[in-house]
């Protein structure tokens, strides 16, 4: 079923070739990474996150109150926090999504809040429908990023708000003291200091929830957004709502529509392009914890297609822009499954997680780390009880998801300069939805920082192990690996067991300055090496 031809006959000549020997080692893979062609730097913000007013992902997920009896730091979620510090979260993007445009910022500031319609409650099941309480609001949210040391990536209201709303949120976020009565309002509120917030999101899926325009109209918006946008330090990033990549078509129209409409001699600076790419699928039968090896193929390969839809996207960018000023933002990616398996039903979105999820999260990263010239943030949909978690709460108990471990292996690659990557290995012929598949046996991507350079690599096979030789161009003196993997290629993390998958130490070689490694199979390996 899954047949893989293995390099072994060719890899000798090709190893013998680089080397002048025939190699000990019988590798099936032989990857090559020269640490002399680094190329752009990897924004940390691509390991980013997405926070929003949706099921438990704010209350519950981060947010359990002053008076709650589970650990909390002015009512945010203590094990949150220290998690969130432990992977290095760069960023939070809040309030939503679909939230965003129905939200207005003033009601989540005053001492007594107004309950308000949230446009998530009437998708929540019978009696759980809970209107918005408003107690997390940006003081609470610039907290959250104060006590992980994140930047914060507000989504401004375009489908319901006003350009004066916007800029007014701007001024109480960013003016300083009390100069203007608006930043007043915010020194009364308790935050003397201005917030600095530099990350500003112009809506959210205008084409959909956002407002159910053309980009034209959007454009149009966006414009009237951005044009008195108040000067008050720091320099915004203004980031334009762009295409839902995930579409069948990639949404290629919203992206020219967009451009077409904005040139013309209009000037209002367009920072980021935002696109959303989720691995959809809600219209399948496929389930989240219970699968096949057609369904494990099946999500892998689709998190491998990011890189198509970032490519494409991006040369239509380049006919507008030629020096790509404009960068994308995937403010939202994700493995979405079809409802039914909520860890509680009023944990809307909310999925049981399993190891094929974190082998997505992996591939995708690499694709990120790939197209690190590209990529300006990138936020996975979202952090908490909803999609593509890295934490799940209910209550006093917790768990984190394997995707969890992935942005823990995947640290040392972030503000790094991304490496060229070439691995020789035959491809795999996988079972699918729709017949048999090609994709590549390993998949990956590297990065240098200083002397210290990160390999990390995918085995995506349900059959096969892996051995590869990794060839560092100028040589290798240390290397120490982790890897994550499970003999169960559903196993997950549960409240009960939150340990069952979870990182371990994997043995590696240096043998003639090269790094040795078996990868087992359907595994993620992370290895940090050191130059000679
Ligand atoms: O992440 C859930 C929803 O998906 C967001 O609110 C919306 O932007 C997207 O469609």
């Amino acid at each position: 079923m899954n047949r893989r031809n293995l390099l072994r006959a060719t890899a000798w000549g090709a190893a013998g070739l680089l080397t002048g020997v025939r190699p000990a080692f019988a590798a099936d893979a032989e990857v090559e990474v020269s640490p002399q062609a680094a190329g752009a730097t990897i924004s940390p913000h691509i390991y980013g996150h997405f926070i929003e007013h949706l099921g438990a992902v704010i209350y519950d997920g981060i947010w359990v109150g002053r008076q709650s009896k589970i650990a909390n730091s002015g009512g945010i979620r203590q094990r949150f926090i220290d998690d969130m510090k432990r992977i290095g979260a760069p960023n939070f993007r809040w309030p939503g999504g679909c939230f965003a445009d129905g939200y207005h910022w003033r009601d989540g500031i005053a001492k007594s809040r107004p309950r308000t319609y949230n446009y998530w409650q009437g998708q929540m099941p019978p009696g759980l429908d809970h209107t918005e309480t408003n107690e997390f609001g940006i003081h609470e949210f610039m907290r959250l990023c104060r006590l992980t040391s994140a930047e914060p990536y507000l989504a401004a209201n375009v489908g319901s708000g006003s350009p004066q709303e916007f800029h007014e949120w701007v001024q109480y976020c960013n003016a300083p003291g009390t100069t203007t009565t608006v930043a007043a309002e915010r020194v009364a509120n308790g935050d003397r200091e201005p917030f600095g917030v530099k990350w500003w999101g112009v809506g959210n899926e205008s084409w959909g929830c956002g407002g159910d325009m053309t980009p034209q109209e959007y454009s149009t918006l966006y414009r009237r957004f951005v044009t008195q946008f108040p000067a008050y330090p720091p320099k915004p990033y203004l980031v334009a709502v762009g295409p839902r990549g995930h579409s069948r078509d990639m949404d290629l129209g919203w992206t020219t529509g967009f451009f077409e409409s904005m040139q013309g001699g209009h000037r209002s600076p367009v920072d980021g392009l935002s696109m959303h790419y989720y691995t959809d699928f809600r219209s399948s039968r496929e389930k989240v914890a219970t699968f096949n090896a057609s369904g494990w193929y099946d999500v892998i390969r689709e998190g491998l297609r990011t890189a198509n839809v970032i490519e494409t996207h991006w040369e239509i960018m380049g006919k507008f822009d030629p020096a790509h000023r404009t960068k994308l933002i995937v403010d939202e990616w994700g493995v979405w499954y079809p409802p039914g398996e909520e860890t509680t039903p009023a944990h809307l979105l909310s999925q049981p997680l399993t190891l094929r999820d974190a082998l997505h999260t992996a591939v995708t990263f690499d694709v990120f780390n790939q197209h690190a010239d590209k990529i300006a943030m990138a936020n996975v949909a979202q952090t908490v009880n909803c999609i593509h978690s890295l934490v799940l709460t209910q209550g006093d108990r917790y768990t984190r998801t394997p995707v969890y471990s992935v942005f823990e292996m995947y640290k040392p690659h972030m503000g790094a300069k991304s490496l060229p990557l070439s691995i020789k290995s035959e491809e795999l012929e996988v079972p699918g939805r729709t017949g048999t598949a090609k994709m590549p046996a390993l998949s990956g991507s590297a990065s240098l920082n200083g002397r210290a350079l990160t390999v990390t690599l995918t085995n995506p096979s349900i059959d096969s192990a892996v051995s590869a030789r990794v060839r560092v161009v100028g040589g290798a003196s240390e290397a120490r690996a982790v890897v994550l993997t499970h003999a169960d290629i559903t196993a997950r993390n549960t409240f009960d067991r939150p340990e069952e998958v979870k990182l371990a130490p994997l043995a590696v070689k240096i043998a003639g300055g090269n790094v040795e490694v078996g990868m087992p199979k359907h595994s993620i390996v992370a290895i940090e090496i050191r130059l000679s």
